[in-house]
This record gives C-alpha cells, structure tokens and sequence, in this order.
C-alpha cells in the first residue's frame, strides 16, 4: 500500500487502541461496506500499553450493538511508517494529534488531522476518552465516529 495508489486508506489513531480508535475503525468499515466504498481501514494507539490486546469488552459490546463484531481487532503503536503507508491519518483528540505532528517525518504525504473536523458541526471537538467511565461514554463516542465515518465517506467517494 502506498499513500500515492488511488484507493484511500484511513488511519483512525488514539491513545490506547483499545476503546475510540477501534470504534472509529469499525464505523467506517461497516459504512464503506454498505457504500460500496473501497477503502483500507487500520487503527493505532500512541501509546504502547495495550499493544496485542483486544478491545476493551465495553467497546466491543457497544460496536456488537451496532451491528459490527471486533472481538479480533488487536491493539498496535502507531509509528512513523504509518505516515507512509496510510494516505489520511485521523486523530481522535488534541494530545494525540499534537503527538502524531511530532511523529510525523518530513516528507510525509499523509493527510493529518482532528477526526471530528471532518463533521462541520462538531469541528474542533474531541471524541472524549470514555476509559474511566461507564456504558454511556461509549455509546457517545460510537455516535461521533458514525457521523465521522458519514462525513469521511461521502468525501472519499468523490
Ligand atoms: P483509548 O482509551 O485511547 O480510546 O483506547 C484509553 C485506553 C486505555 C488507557 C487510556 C485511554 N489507559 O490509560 O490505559
């Protein structure tokens, strides 16, 4: 895969790769699919904690009740071959994206920037960390990535 081939590919990146990132993978995939879309779709943390686990069972309870399965899904670091490999890299929230522009090499093509600032209503905004909290900050992240997801292949199909 290279950044210069013609079919998109999306990198969604947040801290733990566990809960956001895995969600946002998994909106896009299944809205792709039902769009017809040709599309590579990857996830990544910046951070290495989690690196082989599974998403967090909240999370793939959350993404089971909107119809897609990511038991198998497995939590890996971004690096900066990301910055080659992928032609959008999207950030779910401000300290990611600040670490992914220090990742970032010089000559890379990628596309880097705040997920939401794909969705004109909800620009400048981040999908919140729903780790320390219940059931429902999942479901409110599984929202934003939807209209995310929405936005994201409306543009690529273009
Ligand atoms: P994520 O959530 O970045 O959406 O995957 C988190 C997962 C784990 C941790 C923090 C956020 N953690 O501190 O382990």
């Amino acid at each position: 895969m290279s950044s210069s081939s013609s079919a998109p590919s999306v990198l969604f990146v947040c801290l733990g790769n566990i809960c956001r990132s895995p969600l946002a993978e998994a909106a896009l995939r299944a809205q792709a699919q039902r769009a017809g879309l040709a599309v590579t779709v990857d996830s990544a943390g910046t951070g290495h904690w989690h690196v082989g686990e599974p998403p967090d069972p909240r999370a793939q309870d959350t993404a089971l009740r909107h119809g897609v399965d990511i038991s198998g899904y497995r939590a890996r670091q971004v690096g900066g071959d990301d910055f080659h490999r992928f032609s959008h890299i999207f950030a779910l929230d401000h300290d990611n994206l600040k670490n992914l522009r220090r990742l970032r090499p010089d000559n890379a093509a990628a596309e880097l920037a705040l997920l939401l600032d794909c969705v004109p209503e909800l620009q400048g905004q981040a999908v919140a960390d729903p780790y320390y909290g219940g059931e429902e900050g999942f479901e409110r992240s599984w929202h934003q990535v939807e209209r995310a997801a929405q936005a994201l292949v409306e543009r690529l199909r273009t």
